[in-house]
This record gives C-alpha cells, structure tokens and sequence, in this order.
C-alpha cells in the first residue's frame, strides 16, 4: 500500500444517459457517449493508512459531507475486499472547475478516485475494470476512464473507447450561467423522472435513435450531421424531467440566452451545438478552428458569468511519482 495520485477529465454527454436500468447495480437504461474534456479535471490523492479509524475525506479543502462521503467509502470498501486489506484512507480530492453545478465532477472524480483507489490498494485492475467501478459509483463516471470520445451502451457494466482525443477537430465552450449549487443532483432526478414523468417511457424508448445518429457522425467525423441529434439528446432528456412531479427544471434565463445565441452563431455559418447537463450552464461543441469565436458570442451574452474552452482530453492517469 502506498499513496497515489491520479488525474481524471470530466465528460460530457452528446447523448444522454439519464434513467437507470437496475438502481442496485447503478446500470444505465439508455446508451451514452461523451467527449473527454482536457481542462476540465480532478487529482484525487489516496493514501491507505493503518492507524485511521475510519476514512477521511476531503473535497477542494473541505470535509466531504456526509453524501459525499458515502459514495466514497462505498469505492473503497469494495477496494478494500478486493485486495484483501482493512486499512483505512485519507482521500483528497481537488477539482480544476466549479463543483456540483452540472459540470460533471462527479465523473471525474469517481474516475480519478477508482484509478488513485486501486493503485493505492496494491490492485492493478484494466480500463474496463476501472471503468466499471467508477460507472457503480456514479455512472457517467464510467466514462472518464477513457480519453477521447466514449461510448457506454445501456445496461452496460463498463465504457468502451470509441476514438482517440485527437480523431476529429472539435472543442468545447462551456457557459456558466449560475453560481453555486444545483438544487436537484443527477442521481434524485433521475430516479424522480423515472417514477412518474410520462414522458421518461418515451425518452428510454427513443434516445437510443439519437445515439447511433451521433456515433455515425463521430465515426464519420461529421459534426454537421451529428448535431442536430446531440441538441435534440439534451432536449427530450429534459422534457423527460419537465413532466416529472414535482417538475424538475434547471434551465435558468440565461440558460435559453446561450441557446438561442447558439442558433445565430449556426444561422451566420458557425457550426456550433448546445448540450446541457444536470444544471444551469450549456456546452457547446463546435469546430476547433471556431473555438475562440464561439467562446467570445456567448461571453458577451448578459448572464453569463465566465466561459471555459477545453479540446478532448486524456485517459485518466497515474500522477508520475504517485503521492502529493
Ligand atoms: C445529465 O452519472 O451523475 O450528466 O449514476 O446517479 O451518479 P449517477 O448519475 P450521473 O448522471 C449524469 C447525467 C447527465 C448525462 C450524462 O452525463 O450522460
């Protein structure tokens, strides 16, 4: 046992998963893919300690609340099993980017922890492994093992690569549209919009289509054609969510502002997609060579408070020299 520091990107979903096939097993009822994102990471730090009690966790300088820290224990634990030691941890774990605002860190983050958690453990698990522990802990997680684009079918254990970072020319613009905390995390709604929206038979039924539209455009390396399907993803997922009850709703006003300056930057022959997460902020996927263009049109959309530019990014990997 030793400490480990390993490094995960964030990803983001072009088509959504949203709605779990078994909750047990945390398997997902739609397949997804995403991109790897380059600026957008976690370094989580695991360091195996006899004389602990119990773990300790901390997330960007603070104590993990206790939410948090079940998720946590819950990867350990299974660490811990697996390689046949009782030894308690200290995790911590810092992000690059504003946490729990639908940026998906907690993708990065179980993916930087699985990798950080099984090294630190003496275990040397695969990809798939890893992707498969991390996708238990939080599903898209699964997918931030890998780099690139990413494919994780429905009801699958584990993500598979589907191209490298560099297969195709594309970036990404997030907007920030809101500081602070999302009201209703991924997991309570997506089990909410499970239980009673009648829209969500619907979304499990026809997401699927919007999945294989996108995999042909990236494979074809044709953002024209893949982007209609990727905006169309976010936005039958979210009219899943709108009929669920209570009604779950995390477009702000400046949310519709950047889809709408999205639309215009396509009508003045930018290619240019908006997705949207558990949260306020949108995504845009563009070409690389508009990146700066894209980047500079919603920053001067009233509201929105910062944008981050990132290409595709890494695998998650193992700090050299492993400890802090
Ligand atoms: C909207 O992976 O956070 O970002 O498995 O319950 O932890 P749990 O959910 P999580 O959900 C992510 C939902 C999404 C879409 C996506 O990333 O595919």
């Amino acid at each position: 046992m030793k400490p480990v520091t390993a490094v995960a990107c964030a990803n983001i979903a072009l088509a959504k998963y949203w709605g779990k096939a078994e909750i047990g097993r945390n398997l997902p009822a739609v397949p997804s893919l995403s991109l790897t994102l380059d600026a957008l990471r976690t370094r989580t730090t695991v360091t195996p300690d006899p004389a602990l009690d119990e773990d300790v966790v901390t997330l960007d300088g603070r104590v993990a609340r206790d939410k948090e820290a079940r998720r946590v224990v819950g990867m350990l634990d299974t660490l811990r099993a697996r390689a046949g030691v009782t030894a308690r941890a200290r995790v911590e774990s810092a992000n690059a980017f504003p946490t729990a605002a639908g940026l998906a860190s907690s993708a990065s983050g179980f993916a930087a922890l699985a990798l950080a958690g099984s090294r630190a453990y003496g275990l040397a698990l695969s990809e798939g492994e890893l992707s498969s522990l991390a996708r238990a802990a939080s599903v898209s997680a699964g997918r931030s093992i890998f780099g690139g684009w990413v494919v994780l079918p429905a009801r699958a254990e584990q993500a598979e690569p589907l191209a490298p970072s560099g297969h195709f020319p594309v970036a990404m613009v997030v907007a920030l549209t809101r500081a602070g905390e999302k009201p209703v995390g991924s997991t309570e709604g997506m089990i909410r919009t499970a239980s009673n929206s009648p829209y969500y038979p619907a979304w499990v039924e026809h997401a699927p289509r919007l999945f294989e539209r996108i995999k042909r455009g990236v494979l074809e390396k044709n953002l024209e054609a893949m982007g209609p399907a990727v905006e169309s993803s976010a936005l039958w997922m979210h009219a899943s969510m709108f009929a669920a009850d209570p009604p779950i709703v995390y477009f702000s006003p400046v949310t519709i502002a950047v889809m709408e300056r999205v639309r215009e930057l396509r009508a003045a022959g930018v290619q240019a997609y908006f997705t949207m997460d558990a949260g306020p902020h949108v995504k845009v996927l563009t070409q690389s060579e508009s990146v700066d263009a894209v980047a500079d049109a919603l920053r001067a959309v009233p509201g929105v408070l910062d944008v981050i530019r990132s290409g595709p990014g890494p695998a998650a990997f193992v700090e050299p020299g492993g400890a802090t």
